[in-house]
């Protein structure tokens, strides 16, 4: 199964669903036994919150972009000074192990992303984030769900390739398919390989009318609105625990990618 080890990583408008997709896929991975790296790599970071981390857990956390003393052990540079020399290749492998916290399959990892406003900045703290994703994506064997922003400057070109799905959330509404659209641009250029649409919070418009809206997108599969996600969010509890559909339908959503993923080696392979 292509599923162990997949990588996936998550774009869209805030506030579409981003978080509650990733919480879901890991969910659905973590009890298929995979072990499975949750990724916040959102400046708005709360997949952990998602995941049903507790507080406790989530206060040990460390957010990478706010460890001073790391950026500076490994880039070589002090955050906030500019000028001087830094290493641009840093030496990231064993932060995953050092950095995460843990519950049950599922290792939750806080990147602690500062949108630079598509600057893409080379700056010590954004030469780290950079080098730390492309090694979650392209060296480790466990499977990694990448909760981002719409802006894809942590993203690097080796990393994008490494990218077995990289999924857009949309909601209905014009707003977050001109984020998609732009998104869609950015990881095209990028050169990712398999780029997904899954419209979330469906409800009251028929799904084939979305698809005819989004034709230039490879829609991969709708989320109902689930009034037990909002309950979720309100009371602290997790989508999972509080809404079984949901989990089915992501669950059938992560299917369909597995099988055009291996389909798209099948074919590569002819
Ligand atoms: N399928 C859904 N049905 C109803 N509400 C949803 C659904 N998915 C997400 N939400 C709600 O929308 C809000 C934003 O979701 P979130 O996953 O945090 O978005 P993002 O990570 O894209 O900012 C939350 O309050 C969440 O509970
Ligand atoms: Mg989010």
């Amino acid at each position: 199964m292509k599923e162990k080890g997949i990588k996936i990583a998550i774009s869209g408008k805030g506030g579409v669903g981003k978080t509650t997709l990733a919480s879901l896929l890991c969910h659905i991975l973590s009890r298929k036994k995979s072990k499975v790296l949750a990724v916040d790599a959102d400046p708005d970071a709360n997949l952990g919150m998602a995941l049903g981390f507790s507080s406790a857990l989530l206060a040990q956390a460390t957010t990478i972009a706010q460890d001073e003393k790391l950026i500076e052990e490994r880039t070589g540079a002090v955050p906030g000074e500019f000028g001087g020399w830094f290493a641009l290749n840093p030496f990231v492998e064993d932060i995953p192990e050092k950095y995460v916290v843990k519950q049950g399959n599922i290792s939750l990892l806080q990147m602690g992303a500062k949108s630079t406003g598509g600057t893409g900045c080379a700056c010590p703290q954004s030469i780290l984030l950079k080098s730390l994703l492309n090694h979650l994506v392209v060296e480790r064997d466990e499977a990694v769900i990448v909760d981002m922003e719409a802006g894809l400057e942590h993203l690097g070109r080796g990393t994008a390739e490494g990218v077995d799905a990289f999924i857009i959330v949309v909601e209905p509404g014009q707003r977050s398919f001109a984020t998609a659209r732009a998104v869609a641009k950015m990881a095209k250029d990028l050169s990712v390989q398999n780029v997904y649409v899954v419209v979330s919070k469906l409800h009251g418009v028929n799904p084939s009318s979305i698809k005819d809206e989004l034709q230039d997108l490879n829609v991969i599969g709708f989320l109902p609105y689930k009034v037990e996600a909002v309950y979720a969010d309100l009371q602290g509890k997790t989508i999972f625990d509080l809404c079984p559909d949901l989990v089915e339908e992501a669950a059938a959503i992560l299917d369909r990618i597995d099988k055009e993923l291996a389909e798209a080696i099948e074919n590569s392979q002819v």
